[in-house]
């Protein structure tokens, strides 16, 4: 009835418009053609409601909320800019780098008359890496970036959470790191500024996407940089890595496709949740088991590979583990062991939000006080 009514009303409503245009003026919209009848957004808040509700029970009506309101962003410092300056900046604004204050808190206690800095091994996350973000609760804004003085960009916002992968893959100095899903390529960025890449190779199969990493790359590394051939971009399909580069790597970042859900219940254009891609979101789960089998394969026995996304959903995190350990297991007869990142995640509790519950691997949920995420990840090292 309601809903009759609502459509009478729009009814004379048109008629009102019409009379008021003169005729030549007057077109009929083509709804039919021009817009979809469930925009995609709306589509991938209805699939949320059906299984995260289910998924998060008590937790998820806060959860919903927190992705419908605005995101807050971490400024990642370039190490390759001169950043004292800036830093001091941020901190006026009261931001602070949540990453020192984290390994300053899970730093070991230095013993009497020795005052070393922790190494970067005894932290158990990449070094180097500086990142500021305004305290729980507050939602200020962090002005754009700025060229510095060395002719690269001063910072580079970002989710914060996203850097939680990169440092978990705790990278050690002279390592050789591949980044199988790269574009656009913050995390690309915040591996090289822990400064310990050898040689970094960045791949992501669409080559309008590496383009976009390209241009990251130009504004913040500085060519002498680049072109030492320390990063290599590529634009292979990542599933077939095992087969190119064979136990080649030291450690491995898998940053797969997903259903990226904050963007998807906000951006029409590309979204997963098209009518039309129907069958590529289902079949998102098979392609994520996929690239993570083929970035253990890239990995050197004794090496370590995150596994990451930016989606909530238990199918495409815990269970891509574990499909992917099964996997090399049974057809390759290759053990993997999933890391225990609850030490981890006590670090970074301060600044993130943790679903409490995740068998492997650690979720950041967003949260209205602290609303960065979603952001899944989980830490494997490939035994032989
Ligand atoms: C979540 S995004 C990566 C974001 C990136 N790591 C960052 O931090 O900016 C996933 C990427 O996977 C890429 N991709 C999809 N299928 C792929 C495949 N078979 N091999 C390699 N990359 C793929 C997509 O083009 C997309 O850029």
């Amino acid at each position: 009835m309601a809903a009759l009514v609502r459509r009478g009303a729009r009814g004379l409503l048109r008629c009102a418009d019409a009379a008021a245009t003169p005729r030549r003026w007057r077109h009929k919209k083509k709804w039919a053609a021009t817009e979809p009848k469930f925009p995609a957004t709306q589509l991938a808040l209805q699939s949320f409601d059906v299984t995260y509700s289910v998924q998060f029970g008590d937790l998820w009506p806060s959860i919903r909320v927190s992705l419908l309101s605005e995101q807050k962003y971490g400024a990642l410092l370039n190490n390759f800019a001169a950043w004292d300056h800036v830093s001091a900046e941020l901190e006026r604004l009261n931001a602070r780098d949540f990453v020192s204050e984290a390994v300053a808190r899970g730093a070991p206690e230095p013993e009497a008359g020795h005052t070393e800095a922790p190494s970067s091994t005894s932290r158990g996350c990449s070094p180097n890496l500086r990142c500021f973000t305004f305290a729980r609760g507050d939602v200020s804004r962090f002005p754009h970036a700025r060229l510095g003085s060395l002719g690269v960009m001063d910072y580079y916002l970002m989710d914060a959470a996203s850097l939680l992968p990169v440092l978990a893959l705790d990278l050690q100095p002279g390592d050789t790191v591949l980044d199988l899903c790269a574009a656009p390529g913050g995390k690309t960025l915040a591996l090289l500024q822990t400064g310990c890449c050898r040689n970094l190779a960045a791949n992501d199969l669409s080559t309008s996407r590496t383009s976009r990493l390209q241009k990251v790359l130009h504004n913040y590394v500085p060519q002498g940089f680049r072109d030492r051939n320390r990063v290599r971009v590529t634009s292979w399909d990542g599933r077939k890595w095992g087969e190119l580069e064979g136990d080649t790597y030291d450690r491995v970042l898998v940053d797969v496709p997903c259903t990226t859900d904050r963007h998807s219940l906000f951006e029409e254009e590309n979204n997963i949740f098209q009518r039309s891609r129907k069958k590529e979101r289902q079949m998102l789960p098979l392609l994520q088991v996929q690239l993570l089998a083929a970035g253990l394969l890239a990995t050197k026995p004794g090496g370590h590979v995150v596994y990451s996304t930016c989606s909530l959903s238990h199918l495409q995190n815990e269970y891509v583990v574990q499909g992917a350990v099964e996997l090399l297991a049974n057809q390759y007869s290759i053990e993997v062991q999933v890391a225990d990142l609850s030490p981890f995640r006590k670090l970074f509790t301060d600044t993130f939000s943790f679903f409490p519950s995740c068998r492997v691997g650690e979720l950041v949920i967003p949260n209205l006080t602290a609303n960065f995420g979603p952001m899944y990840f989980c830490k494997m090292r490939r035994l032989q």
